[in-house]
């Protein structure tokens, strides 16, 4: 394993407050994001808005690394021109999924186990030679009533460690997703719980499987409350390093400075206790926060903790960076430079927030 390369190339994917962008969705996901506004759902229609993320002027300077899928890895623009090669003129390293989807757990109502581990070391030799320099792969986690259980915490821990090593021999940097999800009446306090133990256990399984730390990215999910969870005033008091915070229990409308205050405390306090300092980065997954929540949720955290943190506090956005373009684009050649222009912005937001400059003045330009 060459652990300098890795390093190295870990610490690229989070340099210069630059972030990375998930393009990864799967084919039914990408068809179901197309078909809510009316694009044809095609080969073709999906080759050509990924031409339209990666050819976006400029997107080098605030994009580190775009995580591709099988079906864009292999892709051209319209000139003949490989994607790949779009990607190294602009200066962005190519990422690319390799797990093979999310299928029920057996014996486990209401829970997923993550798959792709067989055949994955020959499809990561091939996706190394085609320049592939990281991958992802996702686990998700349901919080429900009796779930997350044990069972699917370990299985899935297991898995992305066993992806993890399996990335590092193939000389890729692994980009570890544990995602517990958005969905459900859950509340702030019950997602860091549940979040808390999803991580613990998936280090303590990287470090079973002899991953190297320095060389991967953890990409997790913030610490919210279930989309659907009722509004409640409790409050509780929360200690972040020194100091102590006064902390609701559930979220709050997207307005109000203090829900920001609680996830960004919330989430920092969750990754300090259980991601080791050797990490080079946390780059987060958007989960279906909107853009602009996104972006001030991470802003506030690398604006009040980034001088006390051992990782780079980072994004992996794929909805919070790729919606406002795609509903600007819709299938019309004639959107594109807009589109364009919105996909730029996110990023660029982004960007400020991973240096605490992100303001929302920022969006009304
Ligand atoms: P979202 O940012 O839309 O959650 O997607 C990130 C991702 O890569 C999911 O695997």
């Amino acid at each position: 394993m060459n652990t300098q390369m890795l390093a190295d190339t870990a610490k690229l994917l989070v340099a210069d407050s630059k972030g990375l962008l998930a393009m990864d969705e799967s084919d039914p996901t990408c068809n179901k994001r197309f078909a809510l506004l009316n694009i044809p759902q095609t080969v073709e229609a999906r080759r050509t808005y990924r031409e339209l993320i990666i050819t976006t002027p400029g997107l080098g300077e605030s994009i580190s690394g775009v995580i591709l899928y099988d079906e864009t890895i292999h892709q051209k623009k319209r000139d003949g021109t490989a994607f790949l090669q779009v990607l190294a003129d602009a200066g962005i390293v190519p990422g690319i999924k390799v797990d093979t989807g999310a299928k029920d757990l057996a014996a486990h109502p209401g829970e997923k186990i993550t798959e792709g581990l067989d055949g994955l070391r020959d499809r990561l030799k091939v996706y190394y030679q085609l320049g592939a320099r990281f991958a992802k792969w996702r686990a998700v986690i349901a919080i429900g009533e009796g779930i997350p259980t044990r069972g699917c915490i370990e299985a899935n821990a297991q898995a992305l460690a066993r992806y993890a090593t399996l990335c590092q021999e193939a000389g890729l940097v692994p980009v570890v997703e544990p995602e517990v999800l958005m969905d459900g009446g859950h509340t702030l306090e019950r997602c860091r719980v549940v979040t808390e133990e999803v991580l613990r256990t998936t280090f303590i399984q990287l470090n079973c499987q002899r991953v190297l730390l320095e060389g991967m990215i953890l990409k997790p999910n913030m610490v919210l409350p279930g989309l659907a969870c009722p509004p409640n005033k409790e409050v509780n008091e929360v200690a972040v390093g020194e100091q102590q915070y006064q902390v609701r229990l559930t979220d709050r409308p997207p307005d109000e400075q203090e829900d920001l205050d609680e996830v960004a405390n919330l989430t920092m306090k969750t990754l300090w206790r259980t991601v080791p300092a050797a990490v080079p980065g946390v780059a987060f997954l958007s989960g279906g926060q909107s853009p602009e929540l996104a972006s001030a949720r991470l802003n506030l955290m690398n604006l009040r903790f980034k001088s006390q943190l051992p990782w780079a506090l980072s994004f992996s956005f794929a909805r919070a960076i790729q919606q406002p373009a795609l509903e600007i684009w819709r299938g019309e050649e004639s959107n594109v430079k807009a589109a364009q222009q919105a996909l730029l912005h996110r990023a660029k937001c982004n960007c400020a927030a991973r240096r605490g400059e992100y303001t929302a003045a920022m969006e009304r330009i």
